[in-house]
């Protein structure tokens, strides 16, 4: 299985810090956002991992990074010219996918406690289709918001994107596992009305073709992608401390 860790995108909501540095390299406790991402993958054995970056401080994730030996993990890096998108990052790491591999994709701002160990195993095993993962949370408006099948509530009718009157009191987190057909997926789907490849749209067509399966985080989650919660990310990670060594 890979791993591929999205960290391009802009960062307007971190401004001014991502004037200066791209957001997945801002301080998060001791190491820098991008460090977690790629412990939890290698925490799974999940040792081939690709980084897809934008232009903005590429030379400071190989300095950091390097080749990955210092982590144990071996890295391999893609470029996005201009943020696309999600699934635009996404579709770049293609290359570098064996036919049949799998793959767990990680938005670099999503800072989590889970270990992900159970549903990685399930999804190895399974079929194929996609897993998305899920968390309970206080005001579901703000997010992707999954429908549950009737007929099967193992798996996800449809998502839908910030809705008004949402179906459930769940997020769609920025953990996503794929098998390999998410390329072509990628291919098929046009972008959205703000120009930009959506993931949403992505897992939609799993959605609708009934290959779209879910886990549950059951401990904290935090999309780190604003001052506010980028705080918050640095004080639970603080209170792990131990448990983030390289
Ligand atoms: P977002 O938070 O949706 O976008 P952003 O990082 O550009 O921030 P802002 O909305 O404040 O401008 O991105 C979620 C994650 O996806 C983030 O970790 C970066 C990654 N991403 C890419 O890798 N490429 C992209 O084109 C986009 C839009 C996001």
């Amino acid at each position: 299985m890979k791993g591929i860790v999205l960290a391009g995108g802009t960062g307007t909501r971190l401004r001014p810090l991502t004037n200066l540095i791209n957001k997945h390299l801002l301080p998060v406790g001791k190491y820098p956002m991008i460090h977690y991402s790629i412990q939890k993958l290698k925490n799974l054995g999940i040792t081939d991992i690709i980084l897809v970056t934008g232009k903005q401080s590429a030379k400071l994730y190989m300095k950091y990074l390097g080749s990955g030996e210092e982590h144990g993990v071996r890295m391999t890096y893609c470029m996005q010219e201009k943020p696309g998108g999600i699934a635009q990052a996404l579709l770049l790491a293609e290359e570098h996918v064996q036919i049949g591999e799998k793959m767990l994709v990680l938005l670099g701002d999503n800072l989590f406690h889970d270990s992900l160990k159970e549903e990685v195993s399930y999804f190895k095993q399974s079929g194929d289709g996609a897993l998305v993962m899920l968390k309970k949370v206080a005001d579901p408006r703000r997010y992707g918001v999954p429908v549950f099948q009737k007929e099967d509530a193992k798996r996800i009718a449809y998502i839908e994107e910030k809705p008004v009157k949402p179906q459930s009191s769940y997020s769609v987190t920025g953990i996503y596992m794929y098998d390999d057909k998410v390329f072509d997926v990628i291919r098929e789907i046009k972008p959205s009305g703000r120009g930009e490849l959506e993931i949403t749209d992505v897992n939609n067509v799993y959605a609708r073709s009934g290959k779209l399966t879910y886990g549950e985080l059951e401990g904290w989650w935090i999309d780190a992608g604003t001052h506010e919660s980028l705080y918050e990310a640095t004080r639970m990670i603080w209170e792990e401390e131990d448990t983030w060594r390289s």
